[in-house]
Formats: C-alpha cells, structure tokens, sequence
C-alpha cells in the first residue's frame, strides 16, 4: 500500500523532471567548461558516486551541482539499505538522492540490485526457492519505486571470481540457485522498468584476462538467447597494483561489438599529480575511442571523502579544488575549458603554491615499518612544504631521512632537508621507521601545505 502512493507520488514529478533536465541543458551550453557540459559536447554522460550524507554540505553540493551529469548513490540503494528486513522497504535516502539529482537535471544510474556484499543476513538464511521470490521481489520493490528515473540498473555486481578461474562467485544466490540467478534477474528487471538500460558490473575485469573473459562469455550468451541485457559496467578502480591496463579500449571494444553498450562505472585512480593525470587521460581516451561507450563515472566528488581516501584518486582534492587529473580529464573530454586557468585554484598561474602529501607503508616487520610519504607540488612550483604525520599513540619514530621533523606528543610536523624545491607537479618524499610497540595501526596524514 505505501509503496503503491511511493510509486505514483514520484512518477507524478516526472513532468516537472523533464522540465527541469531541459533547463541545465540549456544552462550548460552556455557556460561551458565542466566535466558534464563537455562529456555532453561527446555525446556522453559524466557522473560521480554521491552519498546522501554529503549533499548538506554547500562545496559538496555546488560542485556536484556544476561539474557531473548523473549520479550514482554510493550507497543508498544498495540491499541493505533498502530491503533491511523482508518485505520493507526503506527509500529516504536514496529519495534524497534522486530528488537532488533530478532537481538538477542530473541523470541516475541505479546500484545495485543483486550482489553478495551490504546484502542484510536475512538473505543469506532463505531457502533456495523462497530466495529465489525474495531476489525477485526486491528487484521488483526498488525498480518499481524508481520505475521511468534511472536511466542504467546495476542488475547484478561483482557474480565472478577474481584470479585465474574465470568461476562464479560464492553468494547466497550462486550457492542456492545457480548460475541461472543472473538471467533470472535480468528478466525480471526488464518487467519492472523497460526503459532502464540493464548492466552487468564488476571489477578487475578491466583488460582482457581471465575474469573478464568469463564475464564475455555469459554476455555473449545472454545475446545469443535473447536474455535482456543491454549495458556491462567496468569498475575502473585502479591503483599501483592494479593499473589501468594497456588493453583497456579493446576490452571495452570487445564487450562493445557482441551488441552492449559500455559504462565506466567507478572509477578512481590512485595517485596525484601529472601521474594521476595521465593515467585518468588514458581512461577517458579509450571510452571516447569505443562509440558504445555511453559514459563514466567517478566513485565520488572529493578525495577526502573517497572509500579509498588515503590514495587520493578522485578529481577534486579535499577543498574540492581542481587537480591536474581533472584538467586532463576536462582536456581530453574536448572541453573548451580552461586547463591553465589562473583563476581555477590549482592550475597553473593562480599564484597559489599547493602541495598533496600521500602515504605508503614501505616495509613491514613483527616490531616495526618503515614509512614513506610523497610530496607533490600543485600547479605552481614551490619553495617549501609542511606535512604532518600524527603516529598512533604506542608508536615512536627511530629514525627520518629527507626530512626536518618537530614534535608535539605524537604529531610530526615535517619540512624539507635538501628538497623543498619543486617544479609545478614534481614530487619529492621523505620517509621514517616506526616501533610499533604493540601497534599496528598507520599514522594519519594531513593535509601538505606549501610555499
Ligand atoms: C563501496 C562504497 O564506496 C563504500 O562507501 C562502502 O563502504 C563499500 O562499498 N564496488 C562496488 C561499490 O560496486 O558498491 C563499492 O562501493 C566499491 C566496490
């Protein structure tokens, strides 16, 4: 009963949706210069992760609201947030969501309807057949709540193991029901809102390996029996151990030519500087590469509040300043932008010296570690930098090299030795030893500041 007048009241708000969608189309042609304006300009969408939590906050929200052009929540229409317990649902903050996008013009990408993970216990405990309604239910309960507003489901997450095997993935879904659960999901999500593009996503399955060509293999079946399938999302979180792969277009084009589109579902790349920035060139230079590729998101707005905060891999630095990766991505979506722009904080020419201080444990024994932080300058060469270490209380440091340190209880404010010197994105370090004394934790960075 609640879910039926739910239903009407925000079909009911379609028209006006529409309306409003018109009106930042026209408002972006004009002012050109965001990532979403120019990923438009390619005839594709730029979105990012939101979560609801955030939208209060006025940076957070004006630099939504300028740059992306959908929205996925991080979080919010995840199982456990929707379906805590059987049968009640639960959409406040995936209404907030989706309220906030829509008032902006901004699509949605729904996430996600099936996964092993934020998935509540009831789940686990059904039987196979009164699992297999539940799974239909929920998928009928969030897409009918949300049925004509999202424009690409999050069908099913993450179904394949990683490593070599190319295996499903144990979950409640594939150890009761089968390798069948996937199709049966996508079925059902086609009934309950045809307008949807309906995606696979996953990670590591970014290049050509093992995994993605098990993902390759079902799609391609999929097509083949006419199971509704129309969109395969690739995660993209990237990092030092995983790098964005040197066969990333042909991936997408592989998936592209059995007859999907290609989404860019979650990206981050972890890094700073002119490294980061090439490496988020590469991503966005092979999506516009492949015409199916409809579109990227980014899996958050800011750095400081990325699930992966401490590898700083998303476009806006904790001030939600522009970083060079955002000017590369700008630059390479075609955007007449202003990558330089003296007056963007963080390009070159604003007249102000920026620093990042990033972290990395770089040895590991039973009573002790050795830490290395890496200083980069912004785009502005500068003279001198600070960063602070703040070491969990048990912990003492033994010994520090390329670096000045003071103290205060167990705060380490360090400058430089020999380098405080840095041309506009050049990176220097400095690292120290750590007794742990009966503590594993890692220190805490904060934020580099420059001179
Ligand atoms: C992550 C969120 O970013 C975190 O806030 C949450 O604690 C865990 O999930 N793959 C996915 C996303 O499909 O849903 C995950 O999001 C990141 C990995």
């Amino acid at each position: 009963m609640t879910m039926t007048v739910r239903r009407l009241t925000r079909a009911a708000t379609a028209g006006l949706v529409a309306a409003a969608a018109l009106t930042a189309a026209a408002h972006s042609a004009e002012a050109a210069d965001t990532l979403g304006s120019a990923a438009a300009g390619q005839g594709r969408y730029f979105g990012t992760a939101v979560a609801a939590n955030h939208l209060g906050e006025a940076d957070y929200a004006a630099t939504l609201d300028r740059e992306f052009s959908s929205v996925t929540p991080e979080n919010e229409m995840k199982w456990d947030a929707t379906e805590p317990s059987r049968g009640t649902f639960s959409f406040g903050s995936a209404d907030r969501i989706v309220d906030h996008a829509q008032s902006q013009g901004m699509d949605v990408r729904g996430h996600t309807l099936v996964w092993h993970s934020q998935l509540p216990s009831w789940v686990g405990s059904l039987g196979a057949s009164d699992l297999r309604t539940a799974m239909n239910d929920h998928i009928n309960g969030l897409m009918g709540h949300y049925k004509g507003e999202i424009h690409s489901w999050d069908v099913v997450n993450e179904a394949f193991q990683d490593g070599g095997s190319g295996a499903r993935r144990s979950s409640p879904f594939q150890d009761k029901l089968g390798n069948g659960f996937i199709e049966e999901a996508f079925r059902t999500a086609r009934a309950a809102d045809p307008a949807a593009k309906l995606c696979y996503n996953d990670y590591n399955t970014d290049g050509v390996n093992a995994k993605s060509n098990a993902v390759y293999d079902m799609v391609k079946d999929f097509k083949s029996r006419g199971v509704p399938i129309d969109c395969v999302g690739f995660q993209s979180h990237f990092n030092s151990n995983s790098p964005v792969p040197s066969d990333y277009r042909q991936n997408l084009q592989r998936f592209a030519d059995l007859g999907v589109d290609v989404q860019i579902t979650e990206l981050d790349i972890e890094g700073s500087g002119s490294a980061q920035a090439a490496d988020y060139t590469k991503v966005v230079e092979a999506c516009l590469a492949v015409s199916r590729c409809t579109g990227m998101t980014v899996w958050g707005v800011t750095d400081k509040y990325s699930w992966r905060s401490s590898g700083t891999p998303l476009l806006f630095d904790g001030n939600y300043s522009e970083k060079p990766a955002y000017d590369a991505v700008l630059s390479a979506l075609g955007g007449s932008g202003d990558p330089g722009d003296p007056d963007d904080p963080g390009d070159p020419g604003d007249g102000t010296p920026s620093c990042t201080a990033t972290y990395t444990r770089t040895a590991d024994w039973s009573s002790g570690y050795n830490g290395q932080v890496t200083i980069t300058a912004g785009g502005e060469p500068i003279s001198s930098w600070t960063a602070t270490v703040t070491l969990p209380a048990q912990q003492s440091v033994s010994a520090l090299w390329n670096g000045t340190p003071t103290w205060s209880g167990n705060v380490m404010t360090v400058r430089p030795s020999w380098n405080g010197t840095l041309a506009a994105g050049a990176s220097t370090g400095f690292g120290f030893t750590v007794a742990k004394n009966g503590s594993d934790a890692a220190p805490v960075i904060g934020t580099c500041t420059a001179s």
